[in-house]
């Protein structure tokens, strides 16, 4: 077992600008935690731009590197002396992290490694193409891990809590449907939803937390057990009024995952795999190396779809009422605020 980390151990967050590392990077800040960002050289585009000065407001400190740098990440790990090293580079980069592991090993004093996971344990999931392939490559990354015996942990944090649109890869950037629900198969199988700010929250809790060493831990919120009709009947009591539901068959999701156009492709091919086979709840958390998170920090309230619904309705520009009904504003106010927000 790896010496404990200070809470004051020094974090490294790669991916900070990304869609899950936004969330993370902000937890760690919360946290108190010195946070390093790994900032990609060249990447300047307005939005990135954006994102990088508020954190670097909030308190991050901006390093800028490659993580398929091997020698450069030596560098950084050794100059700044950092203790954690969490990645959550993109679906198309879980192969660069190879360089990383080895530069994790060359150093030898980083206490914990959180490769980017942040979905499902890839080891029992099994999707259809050409999510399979991604799993692969993040299987790659855990036997790299542990051949080299580094002190990792692996974040299965399930879905995040939003409309899971079958063809967006981030779908918490895009507001549940006010036209109509495509419901997948008959709606039925469940899954775990759980916010960003949690994602984040409880991803750095597990950080220097000796309970996590070398674990997978699985996010699964009792409260945001739900299934695609729950789903649909809670946005509906958020807007008020009930909307069309269309069904997305098995067999529409193979053939858009069979199209293998990324990202559109992989995320049928997962879609598939939640909402038609199970892939979340199929399985109990038991074996030696994995543990729910709920039961590492019992206390520790997750955010609500119930809550997280009433935010997407609040930012829809409805007003919404104390038990979760809403009433509409003026129509046309409401086509201004959704025309605002999709530009
Ligand atoms: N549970 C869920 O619902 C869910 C949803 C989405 C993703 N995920 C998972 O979360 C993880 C992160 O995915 P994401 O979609 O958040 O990623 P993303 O939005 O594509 O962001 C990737 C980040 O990695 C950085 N990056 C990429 N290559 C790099 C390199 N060579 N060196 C340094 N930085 C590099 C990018 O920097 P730039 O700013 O330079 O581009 C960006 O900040 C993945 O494992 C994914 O499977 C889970």
């Amino acid at each position: 077992m790896t010496a404990p980390t200070s809470p004051s151990g020094r974090v490294l967050i790669i991916g900070a600008t990304g869609f899950i590392g936004r969330f993370i990077t902000e937890a760690s800040i919360e946290a108190g935690r010195p946070t390093y960002i790994l900032v990609r050289p060249g990447s300047s585009s307005p939005s990135k731009a954006n994102a990088i000065e508020i954190l670097q407001k909030k308190g991050a400190i901006v390093v800028h590197g490659l993580i398929d740098d091997k020698s450069l990440m030596e560098a950084i790990l050794e100059e700044h002396e950092i203790e954690i090293v969490i990645s959550a580079v993109g679906g198309e980069q879980i192969l660069d992290q190879l360089s990383l592991v080895e530069a994790i090993k060359a150093v030898r004093t980083v206490k914990r490694f959180l490769p980017s996971e942040f979905g499902h344990d890839v080891d029992r999931a099994d999707p259809v193409e050409p999510g399979l392939a991604m799993y692969r490559e993040k299987r790659k990354i855990r036997r790299l891990i542990e051949d080299h015996q580094l002190p990792y942990t692996y974040i299965c944090c399930n879905s995040i809590a939003s409309w899971p649109y079958y063809d967006n890869r981030h779908p918490s950037e895009v507001l549940p449907p006010l036209d109509h629900f495509q419901i997948y198969g008959d709606g039925t199988v469940k899954a775990y939803f759980v916010a960003g700010t949690d994602i984040g929250k409880f991803t750095m809790k597990t950080v220097d937390d000796d309970r996590a060493l070398n674990k997978l831990v699985h996010f699964r919120p009792p409260c945001n057990n739900c299934n695609m009709n729950e789903l649909a009947t809670l946005w509906e009591m958020k807007i008020g009024r009930t909307l069309p539901r269309v069904t997305v068959t098995e067999e529409d999701l193979l053939s858009v995952a069979a199209e293998n156009r990324i990202p559109q492709s992989i995320v049928a091919s997962f879609t598939h795999d939640i909402f038609i086979k199970g892939c979340q709840v199929n399985f109990s958390i038991d074996g030696h190396n994995n543990v729910d998170v709920s039961s590492l920090y019992p206390e520790e309230p997750f955010r609500t779809l119930d809550e997280c619904f009433s935010e997407f309705a609040a930012k829809m520009g409805k007003k919404v009422h104390p038990k979760g009904e809403v009433a509409a504003q003026n129509p046309v106010m409401e086509a201004i605020a959704i025309a605002a927000m999709c530009s």
